[in-house]
């Protein structure tokens, strides 16, 4: 098969890649490389690249030329961000994935739109969400990506489309740039930096082994249905304060590091997905989040130079703008 990843450079996505590749598959990967998007991800990992962006039709019909499907990871996507500021959010996740749409329509080639638990929002204690509710987003990285979602359904029942969907929960594991919870606190604990929790740290999330997360899109790459969506959760769901704590404690920090700050705009308690649609069709995530998590700080460790580069650069400005006035009150 060649497909066409979109958002290979980024983290998600480069491991993708790399299974596909290994596996025997033809890749290309097109990647506006925005600040999270990192070609060294793929170093070693034979692809065809064309750098460029999923809103532009020529670039989207060059790079897909020939393929049999595109796996749509190109995205902003990170919640403080959209909080920031939103265009990007609304280019790529909206208008990115309309554009990838026409291109699928004109060509015949499948979609598959990765998206996220996040489209579904906040969630009382004790439920989990399944495929068919309704979406509830609540920041503006969650509306855009299920602005996104409900292309994707329209373009399946409109012009018969042959697009999928996935719904992954927060994933973690190498390469993860190092803005969101799981690599933040890891590279800032293993360099005695503050540890930022958003409120009482007691928000809920269900965590998935970035290798799990792959290993599910692939597996509806080749057998999901027609406009059908899945979700993939990793069955792992914890309060921020435990994942923080075992953070702490592999990364032999200072607790004194842990720094209570004013929460998220708009911040989901909680997450949860029933992933038994996709759990009959023989996927299930396999990996533990002891031995993950294990395994991630470990990479980060050891893999300091991939990651300091990142964090002098323009990192430090967004780092300033996200937690300087947090920090000091
Ligand atoms: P990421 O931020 O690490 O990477 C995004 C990639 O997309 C980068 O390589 C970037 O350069 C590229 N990109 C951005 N805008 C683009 C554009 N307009 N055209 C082409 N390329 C563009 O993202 P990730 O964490 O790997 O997430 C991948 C996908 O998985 C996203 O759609 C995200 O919504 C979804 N998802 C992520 C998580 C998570 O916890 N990280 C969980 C569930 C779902
Ligand atoms: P994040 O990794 O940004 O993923 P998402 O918001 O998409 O779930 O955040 C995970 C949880 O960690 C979320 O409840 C917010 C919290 N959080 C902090 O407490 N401090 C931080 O500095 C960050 C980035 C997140």
């Amino acid at each position: 098969m060649r497909v066409l990843v979109t958002g290979g450079c980024g983290f998600i996505g480069s491991r993708f890649v790399e299974r596909l590749v290994g596996g025997g598959d033809s890749v290309v990967v097109l990647d506006k490389l925005t600040y999270a998007g990192n070609r060294a991800n793929l170093d070693g990992v034979l692809h065809d690249f064309v750098e460029g962006d999923i809103a532009d039709r020529d670039v989207v019909s060059r790079a897909g030329d020939g393929c049999d499907v595109c796996v749509n990871f190109a995205a902003e996507t990170h919640v403080d961000r959209s909080i920031l500021g939103a265009r990007e959010f609304i280019h790529t996740d909206v208008l990115g994935t309309y554009v990838l749409l026409e291109w699928a329509r004109e060509s015949g080639a499948r979609l598959v739109h990765v998206s996220t638990d996040e489209v579904y929002g906040d969630l009382e204690p004790g439920y989990s969400s399944s495929e068919l509710d309704a979406l509830r987003p609540s920041s503006p990285y969650s509306a855009s990506k299920a602005g996104g979602d409900l292309q994707v359904l329209s373009f399946v029942r409109t012009f018969d489309v042959d697009a999928v969907i996935t719904r992954g929960s927060n994933t973690y594991g190498p390469y993860q740039y190092p803005e969101k919870l799981i690599p933040l606190f890891v590279t800032n604990a293993l360099t005695g930096k503050e540890l930022p929790i958003y409120g009482d740290g007691k928000q809920v999330r269900d965590w998935l082994h970035v290798s799990d997360h792959t290993a599910a899109i692939d597996f509806v790459m080749r057998n999901g249905s027609q406009g059908e969506a899945y979700n993939v959760g990793g069955g792992c769901e914890l309060e921020n304060l435990d994942v923080i704590d075992r953070i702490v404690e592999l990364c032999n920090a200072d607790r004194g590091l842990l720094r209570h700050v004013d929460d998220r705009p708009g911040h989901d308690r909680r997450y949860s997905l029933d992933c038994s649609k996709l759990e009959q069709l023989g996927w299930s995530a396999t990996h533990d989040f002891v031995s993950g998590l294990r395994d991630t700080v470990d990479w980060y460790r050891e893999n300091r130079a991939w990651w300091e580069p990142i964090k002098s650069g323009e990192y430090r400005t967004y780092y300033e703008r996200q937690y300087a006035a947090r920090l000091q009150t």
